[in-house]
């Protein structure tokens, strides 16, 4: 990253509210970050924080209340409702907890629809499609449908179908959050390596410490803002605004999950009912 880059994502001052039964709820509130080119960053924080709707709001599917968000430059929400459309379908791929796979066709047909919507040719997303199922070491399973798959498969058939469009944004909201610790490691794997292979950018929610320890860059949903998992983590220069780089946490569910690490080590129960144990519970404060 250099001073001269261009952020990906540049977010100022965005406030999000939504009125519920006549009550405003604001859930972001002066939230800025900049995202470059190539990041791959996890977001936490406490269920209820903003982060499914902080993704939303990266991902053009719902505008901020207050605020701009600038993608590659461009005041990307003064664009129309189809302008916008046709933007998040080239620019932007998204993985979700549940993995909308449609069940009666194949692996390989499934990530090929982006393609097939868009009028490529067959064999074009066929040989697409393909290469990218292997890229997620799925090569021996193109054939099976979604329920002959297991949970982990699912979701690699997932994040496979969100690049077929060569995005240069990958949002991910919890895509881990059904799979035990060890397949969730395994997706994460997966995410850096295609981070690291072909550039796109990658932001992935997850409730998990241990695995957003595996991502190059943390950050917390917290009172409406993005502040560093760590105070004053230096990898978040230039991502977040100085006054809010040496933040601590006041989350309080953040809170008792670094207390909850602290007191019991890495030993945590993993969503199969069994547990697990961490290689180290280390840096998380
Ligand atoms: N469309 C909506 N209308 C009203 N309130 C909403 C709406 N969407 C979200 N909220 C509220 O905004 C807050 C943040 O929701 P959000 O889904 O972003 O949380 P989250 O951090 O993703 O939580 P979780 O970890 O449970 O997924 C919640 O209190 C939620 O009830
Ligand atoms: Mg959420």
């Amino acid at each position: 990253m250099t001073e001269r880059e261009t952020p990906l994502i540049d977010i100022q001052h965005l406030e999000k509210s939504f009125v519920h039964r006549g009550q405003q709820l604001t859930v972001l509130k002066d939230l800025n970050v900049r995202i470059y080119p190539g990041d791959m960053m996890a977001i936490m924080g406490s269920s209820g924080a903003g982060k499914s709707t902080l993704l939303q709001v990266m991902g053009t599917l719902d505008a901020p209340t207050e605020g701009k968000m600038y993608f590659g430059g461009e005041d990307i929400f003064l664009r129309s409702a189809a302008g916008l459309a046709r933007f998040r379908n080239q620019q932007i791929g998204f993985v979700f907890q549940f993995h909308h796979l449609l069940p009666e066709f194949t692996a390989l047909e499934n990530v090929m629809m982006p393609g097939l919507i868009g009028r490529m040719s067959r064999r074009r997303a066929e040989e697409r499609a393909q290469e990218l199922l292997e890229s997620v070491g799925l090569k021996a399973r193109v054939h099976h449908q979604p329920g002959e798959l297991s949970g982990g498969e699912q979701q690699r058939v997932a994040i496979a179908r969100a690049l077929f469009k060569k995005p240069r944004l990958l949002l991910a909201d919890e895509p881990t959050g059904n799979l035990d610790l060890k397949t969730g490691a395994g997706i994460h794997a997966i995410l850096r390596d295609l981070n690291e292979k072909t550039g796109v950018t990658v932001i992935v929610v997850t409730h998990d410490p241990r695995l957003a320890e595996t991502m190059p860059i943390r950050v917390l949903v917290d009172q409406g803002q993005l502040i560093p998992q760590k105070p004053g983590d230096e990898r978040l220069a230039g991502r977040l605004p100085e006054d809010v780089m040496n933040r601590r946490p006041q989350d309080p569910g953040h809170q008792r999950l670094v207390d909850a690490l602290r007191e019991e080590g890495p030993k945590l129960e993993t969503k199969d009912g069994g547990e697990d144990r961490a290689s180290s519970g280390a840096g998380i404060s």
